[in-house]
């Protein structure tokens, strides 16, 4: 008997994928692109490719090798670096968040993993084992986010006890994290910059500062070392353009397929609590995508999706598995037809901004059963 793929499997470009109803495509060429372009914007500076989160939805092992020119990788958890070490990607890897606790150490340097340090605790866990190989560290300074990071009155002590140990490879290197780039905050970012260049800015070592928002937007920000995430997917970190406005190729196509259409006679309701109501008589297609696909139930009646290439609305309350789609202005829909949740000619920052949500959020809440194609 033939066995069925995992829902969550990622495909070669090429590999003929089962079809499903909900699906997402990825462009390893727009990812490729996007890369192009962060290097360009980055002038020099190297870049760390933030694929944490599945690759924002895009597909952890997939993004990553569709960005192998990637000066380094960059994830949040020991499980992401772990599953692209298993897939041969010998880029640098370096975790975001460093480890949780002793015993991840061994296997993090094992795998040649690099260690942001954040913490006092960080800091004592490396100084008390003993590692057969040492590892790249990345110092992080809270210089405002007060997220993560040692703070700058510590960072001078915390640099010199790095560089005691046997643990750390000589030249640890210099981060920290912009909290409002996003929203091309001047004074906050400003601040942030003046301290970590006020705690370290005379100490030899590369440094990382920049975000997506940061490279786009601060050349002030690049140093030795960028840190895109959003951008590669082709996608704005700010919240009044789009990724095609800066010159970025959206990389993922949220589909899927109409499997059942209606009339709905004037005065009747569609869906769960009935809050859509047609005016005149209608035509309404349902679609086999929901919250359950990760598709926002936050989007309501309105929010656009595309059929036979144009918008039309949608009607009432997304259910787990299916939406409602008045296309009663797209009368030559037909079951089978496809339906573009987002993608060439629907922004997924359209639908964000619909949703009261980031981009971010959409694209990371793509869940299993939407199988990830890579074209
Ligand atoms: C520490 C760090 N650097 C860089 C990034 C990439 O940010 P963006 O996707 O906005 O480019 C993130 C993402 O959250 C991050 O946490």
């Amino acid at each position: 008997m033939p066995t069925a793929a995992p829902p969550s499997a990622e495909r070669d470009p090429g590999e003929q994928p089962p079809r499903r109803a909900a699906r997402a495509t990825v462009s390893s060429a727009a990812l490729r692109h996007n890369l192009r372009r962060a290097r360009e914007l980055a002038r020099g500076a190297r870049v760390m490719a933030v694929i944490k989160a599945n690759g924002y939805g895009h597909g952890l092992v997939g993004t990553a090798r569709a960005l192998r020119d990637a000066d380094a990788f960059a994830v949040a958890r020991m499980e992401e670096a772990v599953a692209l070490r298993e897939a041969a990607l010998d880029n640098p890897i370096v975790l975001l968040e460093g480890v949780l606790d002793a015993q991840q150490l061994p296997l993090a340097s094992a795998l040649g993993l690099e260690l942001v340090v954040h913490s006092p605790e960080q800091l004592e866990m490396l100084e008390s084992t003993t590692l057969s190989r040492p590892v790249q560290a990345w110092l992080k300074l809270d210089t405002g986010m007060n997220r993560l990071g040692v703070s700058p009155e510590m960072g001078r002590e915390a640099l010199r006890r790095l560089e005691r140990s046997d643990n750390v490879l000589p030249g640890v290197r210099l981060m920290t994290h912009l909290a409002c780039a996003d929203e091309r905050d001047e004074a906050v970012t400003a601040q942030q910059l003046a301290r970590f260049d006020a705690a370290l800015g005379d100490l030899p070592g590369e440094r990382s500062i920049a975000n997506s928002a940061g490279l786009l937007w601060r050349p002030d920000a690049h140093a030795e070392w960028v840190r895109p995430g959003i951008m590669l997917y082709g996608v704005s970190p700010f919240a009044d353009n789009t990724g095609e406005d800066l010159g970025l190729r959206p990389a993922m196509e949220l589909l899927s397929t109409v499997i059942a259409l209606r009339t709905v006679r004037r005065g009747e309701r569609v869906g769960y609590g009935g809050v859509w109501t047609a005016r005149e008589d209608a035509r309404v297609a349902i679609a086999a995508i929901g919250y359950g696909d990760g598709y926002s139930r936050h989007l309501g009646s309105g929010a656009p999706v595309l059929v036979r290439n144009q918008r039309a609305p949608l009607a009432g309350r997304i259910s787990m598995d299916m939406i409602a789609v008045d296309v009663t202005r797209v009368p030559e829909v037909r079951v089978g037809d496809e339906v573009t949740l987002w993608g060439a000619g629907l922004p997924v920052e359209e639908l964000a901004r619909l949703a009261g949500t980031i981009p971010y959020e959409l694209l990371c809440g793509v869940t299993q059963r939407v199988g990830v194609t890579m074209s």
